[in-house]
């Protein structure tokens, strides 16, 4: 395939958001046509499990389901949205994939790593980012942030301190098993200096690689 496929991780509240407009922008004024798209969700079923995933109705999701859940998802939006994309030679940039499930369901939640990895495998046809970029937050801050953005608070977002420490511990550990890949980035300096540190991750990968395609018009 020849586009080139970006992650962003990082617990809600790093800022991930903001950090995404500004790529975008970025890809725009370099002349590329990116794909943009999000996870769980950016396809229509996805954006149902979506839904589910994310209601405060459905308290009672054991870690199981939402596994399966979220690997849907992802088994949809891969096929669907992301591999076309890169056959098409489009730069893919995707809030969120595979390390979240890593890092939720299986540092957070507790469910076996392989067992993930197994599911995920399947869903994603062993497709991996070129490139992660991981928006690294101290889970005290994170409380912070999203206080002060009033965002309403989904059935994760609820979770204690305890369990986002686990989540940024595993974003860690996934980090330094795969040095090449996940890029970690402090999410706790100014909006425009995590851009900056982005842009040179990805400017490097773009030197490294045969830079994709640029736009017609
Ligand atoms: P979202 O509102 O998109 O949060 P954010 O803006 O922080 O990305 O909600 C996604 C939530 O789902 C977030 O709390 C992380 C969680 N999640 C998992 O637990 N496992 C996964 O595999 C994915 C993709 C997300």
């Amino acid at each position: 395939m020849k586009g080139i496929f970006l992650t962003i991780e990082g617990l809600d509240g790093a800022g991930k958001t903001t950090q995404l407009g500004l790529l975008r922008d970025w890809f725009w004024e370099k002349g590329y046509d990116p794909l943009f798209t999000r996870e769980p969700g950016g396809t229509r079923l996805g954006d149902g499990v979506r839904e589910l995933l994310l209601s405060r109705e459905y308290t009672g999701l054991v870690p199981l389901t939402e596994a399966f859940l979220y690997a849907a998802s992802r088994a949809q939006l891969v096929a669907e949205v992301i591999v076309p994309a890169l056959k098409a030679g489009r730069p893919v940039v995707c809030d969120r994939f595979v390390d979240s499930s890593i890092a939720y369901q299986g540092y957070g939640r507790g469910l076996p790593r392989d067992f993930l990895e197994g599911i995920n495998r399947r869903a994603t046809g062993d497709l991996e980012p070129h490139l992660t970029l991981l928006l690294d937050l101290n889970p005290a801050l994170r409380l912070r942030r999203l206080a002060q953005e009033g965002v309403p608070r989904d059935r994760l977002e609820v979770e204690g301190d305890a369990f986002y420490t686990r989540v940024r511990e595993g974003y860690l550990s996934l980090a330094r098993e795969n040095p090449r890949r996940i890029k970690v980035i402090s999410a706790q300096q100014s909006v425009q200096a995590v851009h900056g540190q982005i842009v040179q991750q990805v400017v490097e990968l773009f030197r490294k690689r045969t830079p994709c395609p640029k736009r017609r018009f």
